[in-house]
């Protein structure tokens, strides 16, 4: 399935942007090669945005809801303020040691603190308020994550949402749409509609909703 961008300009994009710091470039080539659905990885120029975006914020605290193999946990933690700490949580046990590792490779196992279990049930449990979201898990549960953190959330805090493009399904009437691009357009609805948050959607890669509390 296509993203909304073409491969080119993608490239292009990614060729004008500060290079994949060396150890992303691992995890990177590591997830392609050992790793299913290696895919879901945010990759060089997604990840520079999630760092960029970490660093102009400056968060104390940041939660990720979908870590995968740690790449966009290490992009955002790039930013945290000092002592701050980065929750991230993932189902699936199976990559838990690969991503703890990487953390200690960046230097950031002190930061970063991976939660295993169902998302929905973890982020009640964790410690606000958060400074920065980011949606990255099952696309169903997207609205009821925002639920989750909105009102844990200061005043220009930002939840940043991925895949709100749904591999361009979004454009497709209802009917045609899969499960996944349905609750993706039903989320996007609701974010548009809720006037405690101001967003800006990004046509990067798959699409991120930048979401920003009033
Ligand atoms: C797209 S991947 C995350 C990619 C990662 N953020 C990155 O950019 O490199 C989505 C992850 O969400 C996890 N996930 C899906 N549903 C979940 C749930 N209900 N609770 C916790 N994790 C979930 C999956 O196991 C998968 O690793």
């Amino acid at each position: 399935m296509p993203d909304a961008v073409p491969d080119a300009l993608h490239h292009y994009a990614e060729m004008h942007t500060s290079p994949e710091p060396s150890l992303l470039q691992k995890i990177n080539r590591e997830t392609y090669v050992q790793v299913s659905q290696p895919h879901m990885l945010s990759g060089h120029l997604q990840g520079r945005l999630l760092s960029m975006i970490s660093k102009l914020i400056r968060p104390a605290v940041i939660l990720e809801v979908g870590t995968f193999t740690g790449y966009s946990a290490i992009c955002l933690a790039e930013g945290l303020r000092k002592g701050g700490v980065l929750h991230t949580i993932d189902h699936n046990d199976e990559l838990a040691d690969r991503c703890e590792k990487y953390f200690e490779e960046a230097g950031m196992a002190q930061q970063i603190i991976l939660h295993t279990g169902d998302a929905a049930d973890i982020i009640p449990s964790l410690a606000g308020p958060f400074d920065l979201v980011f949606l990255d898990a099952d696309k169903p549960n997207y609205a009821k994550y925002f639920d989750l953190v909105i009102d844990r959330m200061p005043s220009g805090g930002v939840i940043l949402a991925d895949n709100v493009l749904y591999h361009t399904e979004v454009l497709r009437p209802e009917e045609k749409q899969s499960n996944n691009a349905k609750a993706i357009s039903a989320f996007n609805r609701k974010v548009a509609a809720d006037d405690r948050v101001e967003s800006v959607m990004l046509t990067v890669r798959d699409g991120l909703f930048l979401i920003r509390k009033k």
